[in-house]
Formats: C-alpha cells, structure tokens, sequence
C-alpha cells in the first residue's frame, strides 16, 4: 500500500483550549485506517522543520476524508496552525498497530489524559454507543474542547470526567474513579482497558487493570523521529528485556508487556530521549 500521500486540508478551524481540528482529503488512508493508527505530517512545505510530527487520526468522517486535533505545544504545531484550507499537507501513513477491537460481549473502557483524546475518539466511534470514556485533566481549562467531549458523550454509554481542581466532574484523579467503576461493573460484564496520556497515568492504568485481571492496552506517545523503525527514537522498554519501537510494533501495546519502571529524560545534541534511571 503507497503510504505516501498529498492531502488536501479541506476544513482547518481552533476548537478553543488551544486545539485544532484539521480535516484531510486522503480516500487511500480513510478507507485503511484503524483506532489507535497515526500519521506523520510534514507541518511546512520546505525542509524545516526537517522532520514530520506524528499525530493520531481522531475520526475518519467519510470514504475519503479522515480528521486529526492537536494542541499547539511547539514550533512544528505552530507552523501546522498556520496552514490554511485549500493548501496540500504531504502525510506518511496510517502506521503502527491500531488498538484490538473488543467483542460484542466486552464493555470497553476508555482513558484519556491531557491531550491523549484523539486516538481514543476513533476508538469510541468504532466500538459503538456501549464503552465509557474516563476523561482526566488538572482542570477544566486542560480537558478536551467541549464539542469533542460533546461527541465522546454521543458515541459512548457515559463520560466520566475527573479534575485534580475540582473545577469539572469528580475531584481528584481520573484513576481513582475508575478503580471504582471496575470494582462495580467487573460483576456485570467483561471489561478492557484501552488508554492514552502521560507516561504516569499510562503506569497507573495498567497497574490498576492487572489488579482487576482486565486485559489493557496503552497507545505510547513516545517523541518520534522517522516514525518508520529506523531510527530506534521511540524505543520503549519491554519487561522480556529489549526494546520495541512505539512507531513499528506499537504504537499500541499490551500494558503487561512494558517496562513501567520510572524513565528519565536526557537531551543529546538538542533532542530529547527517554532512557530507564
Ligand atoms: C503516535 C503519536 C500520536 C500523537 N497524536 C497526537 C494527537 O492526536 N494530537 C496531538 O495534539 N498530539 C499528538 N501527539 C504529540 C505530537 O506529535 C506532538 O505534540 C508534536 O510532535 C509536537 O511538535 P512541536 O514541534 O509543536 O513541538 P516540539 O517543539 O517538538 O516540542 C514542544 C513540547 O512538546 C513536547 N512534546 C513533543 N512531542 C511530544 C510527544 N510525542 N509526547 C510528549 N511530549 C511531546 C516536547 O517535549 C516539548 O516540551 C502524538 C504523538 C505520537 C508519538
Ligand atoms: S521514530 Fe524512528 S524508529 Fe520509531
């Protein structure tokens, strides 16, 4: 399959909370692409910044067009926002390895933290009205934009929303309201745990899934380089020992299967890497 591609932007608008919601002209990629698959984007025309930002695919909305949000963090994210409709984008994709797909019978469970939304709201289009979404953040300012957590709650069964504030939803922290839905619900139904967000919620939440014995699996945003497996740049720690690259065999793995223990970040020649302390 030719995953090389120029996409057309056809829509490009801020959301508020500073996201983004960009939507692409690319039939090849929206009819192949799975929950929890990304796509490298090249944010400018010329060769700087030199290297494409991987971004989640959020939604395919039609046989031709797929959606991508991102929040502005950086200068690759800037430059993005400054595209405008009508110009092309050139993309790399879909790669890596979407989420497993539940059966009829097994309620999945979402968890997003910060920005770690988009994957998980493909997931939630695909998996159908069922699944609860568990949505954390600091505060009410750092949840999704409200017309996603509009959409979240028109797929899903419910949306639970926790803030370490208090200013929105439960106070306190998106794994403590989730430890006690799983105690209530994993009388009722089979469970699995899909999640997306910072390193450490990511740890908490398969450290809470492997004491309820539900399956979990985590999409790892680790800083990506070529996103193709050459470059070794995303390498994740596997308990067997070795690495896996979250861009090649990931970027969604089996909670079970990762080296959890706390990383480090070191900058070699002005780039960032995570490596174990
Ligand atoms: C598989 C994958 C899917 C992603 N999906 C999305 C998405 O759907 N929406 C979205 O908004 N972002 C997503 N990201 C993160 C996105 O790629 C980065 O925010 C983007 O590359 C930043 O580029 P920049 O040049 O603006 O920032 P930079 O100038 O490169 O960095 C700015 C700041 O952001 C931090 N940062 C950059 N990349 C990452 C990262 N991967 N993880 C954690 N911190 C990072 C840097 O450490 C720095 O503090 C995804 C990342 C991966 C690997
Ligand atoms: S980003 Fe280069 S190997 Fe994954």
């Amino acid at each position: 399959m030719n995953r090389l591609h120029q996409a057309a932007i056809l829509s490009h608008k801020p959301m508020g909370r500073g996201y983004y919601r960009i939507v692409l002209k690319a039939p090849e990629m929206a009819s192949s692409a799975l929950p929890g698959q990304f796509v490298m984007v090249r944010v400018s025309d010329t060769l700087d910044p030199l290297l494409a930002r991987p971004f989640g695919i959020s939604s395919v909305l039609s046989k031709t067009s797929l959606e991508i949000l991102y929040r502005v963090v950086g200068r690759g994210t800037a430059l993005l926002a400054g595209r405008d409709r009508g110009q092309t984008l050139g993309l790399l994709g879909p790669l890596g390895k979407g989420f497993p797909l539940p059966d009829k019978k097994t309620t999945p469970v979402l968890v997003a933290g910060g920005s770690g939304f988009p994957p998980l709201h493909f997931l939630a289009q695909r998996v159908g009205s069922g699944a609860h979404l568990f949505l954390g953040s600091r505060d009410k300012e750092s949840l999704p934009p409200t017309a996603i957590v509009k959409s979240f709650r028109d797929a899903c069964a419910k949306v639970h929303i926790a803030t370490e504030d208090g200013s929105a939803g439960t106070k306190g922290m998106t794994t403590d309201i989730l430890n006690a839905f799983l105690t209530k619900m994993e009388k009722k139904s089979p469970l699995v745990l899909y999640a997306c967000g910072p390193h450490a919620m990511l740890a908490a939440v398969g450290r809470i899934a492997a004491e309820h014995s539900i399956p979990c699996y985590v999409s790892m945003e680790e800083r990506m380089a070529c996103g193709l497996g050459a470059c070794m740049g995303c390498s994740i720690p596997m308990k067997s020992g070795g690495y896996k690259r979250a861009c090649k065999e990931g970027p969604v793995f089996d909670s079970r299967d990762i080296d959890w223990s706390e990383r480090v970040s070191v900058k070699i020649q002005g780039s960032e890497f995570k490596v174990r302390r």
